[in-house]
């Protein structure tokens, strides 16, 4: 069954993955079953959007109650569900209104054409992201992300974006020039490793945009909804210190339609009619079935306190794999994040690992043998991105594979 399923695949699906050979059947909660049968638990969480586990009833029972109402409803009418859902996300961050799209992707696009929108009225163009980030994978997505790899072979770029280090708000101030009119950054830096921004950046940050007149977009796309134990990151980043802190825009997906495809964007008040009507749509942005779906699962992480549970359980993690780290110094090289964005740099060069393979993917795979599904991202980081409403027992069971893990791949 499963060979048969990877040789379709081989032969029908564009190959721009580079997949494990797992093959998936269902899940429940916090785990997966693959065809032969075999259990994982999944600390990937779909990189970041099965946030509340596989086949949660109330959003199968949501998804199902709506899909017998209405299953689309087009953008030239009101409907309810997505009036909802705008307020509910706006009341999370402020005044302001909110847009619906399909991916991440198009929650960027969205941030990159208000501010080019902004723009044109005195030929500001140039939006400053951060090196090692990630926007997504549109041409605008890859034209702003600081990765060279994503953008190899796709010359020309779009123009107007301009890279500086992370993290070093003095390169912002340097970079800044009259053409500039928006600064756009994650919160954590989920492709480009794991890397949270310090709360004195996004303050200097803020300050900046301001005194330039710039526009401050925030990709909440794999750091949000709750991941840290806060709706957005920088209210984790920035706890105390937040006063009035907010950026112009926040670009949210993955968590928020838990697995149903979906992204929104919220744009504060002052600049939430730059997009005005006939500038922007989406035929499937803000879905009746994706409303139905976003809804319930902002009500579930209410009512069941997932926030606290990211927060606290993320420190457990955290802290347990440091000692680890102790315990093992050549395989568990650094442990980085914020609640439950987790990313583990690992060592590299053991016997059984095969130097043609990123060691990042070397472990994933080695996770998958002892039955645990994560996340690898550049040449050596492992990421967890477990469900919001992982147990302690699930978490401390996460850490024994690991260890299991650790121990099979250095002996
Ligand atoms: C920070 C960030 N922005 C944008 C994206 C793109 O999202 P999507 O793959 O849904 O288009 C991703 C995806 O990993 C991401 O991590």
């Amino acid at each position: 069954m499963s060979q048969e399923i990877k040789d379709r695949f081989k032969q029908f699906v564009v190959p721009t993955y580079g997949r494990f050979p797992i093959t998936l059947d269902r899940g429940k909660a916090a785990y997966v079953w693959d065809t032969d049968g075999k259990r994982y638990l999944d600390l990937g969480g779909g990189i970041a959007v099965n946030c509340l586990g596989h086949a949660h009833p109330e959003i199968s029972q949501s998804l199902a109650g709506q899909s017998a109402k209405l299953m689309h409803c087009t953008n030239f009418y009101h409907f309810d569900g997505q009036a909802r859902l705008a307020e509910n996300l706006a009341k999370r961050l402020g005044p302001g209104r909110v847009f619906f799209g399909n991916s991440g992707a198009e929650a960027s696009e969205v941030m990159f054409k208000l501010a080019r929108r902004l723009g044109q009225v005195n030929d500001r163009l140039e939006i400053i992201t951060a090196e090692n980030s990630f926007h997504g994978r549109t041409m605008a997505g890859i034209s702003a992300s600081g990765q060279a790899k994503v953008k190899e072979g796709f010359a020309p770029l779009l123009q107007g974006f301009v890279h500086v280090p992370y993290n070093d708000i003095d390169a912002v101030r340097s970079a800044i020039s009259p053409a500039t009119v928006a600064v756009m950054i994650e919160g954590i830096q989920g492709e480009g490793g794991v890397h949270p921004a310090t709360a004195q950046y996004l303050l200097g940050l803020r300050q900046l945009c301001d005194e330039h007149n710039l526009l401050l977009l925030w990709d909440g796309v794999q750091c949000g909804h709750f991941r840290t134990g806060s709706f957005q990151s920088f209210q984790t980043i920035l706890g105390d210190q937040i006063g009035d802190f907010l950026p112009d825009a926040v670009g949210m997906a993955k968590a928020l339609g838990g697995g149903f495809p979906m992204s929104a964007v919220w744009i504060s008040e002052q600049h939430a009619e730059v997009l005005g009507p006939g500038t922007h749509g989406s035929t499937f942005g803000g879905n009746p079935m994706a409303c139905a779906v976003a809804n319930k699962i902002l009500e579930v992480i209410d009512r069941d306190n997932l926030a606290a549970n990211a927060r606290e359980l993320g420190h457990f993690l955290i802290d347990e794999l440091s000692t680890l780290r102790e315990k093992y110094p050549a395989a568990i090289r650094e442990v980085r994040g914020l609640g439950m964005m987790i990313g583990i740099e690992m060592g590299d060069g053991f016997g059984s690992f095969d130097d043609s393979k990123p060691a990042a993917v070397q472990w994933v795979s080695a996770l998958h043998e002892t039955g645990v599904l994560t996340i690898p991202t550049g040449s050596s980081v492992v990421r967890f991105l477990p469900p919001l409403n992982l147990t302690k027992e699930e978490a401390q069971a996460g850490l024994d594979l690991f260890e299991q893990t650790v121990q099979k791949v250095i002996e």
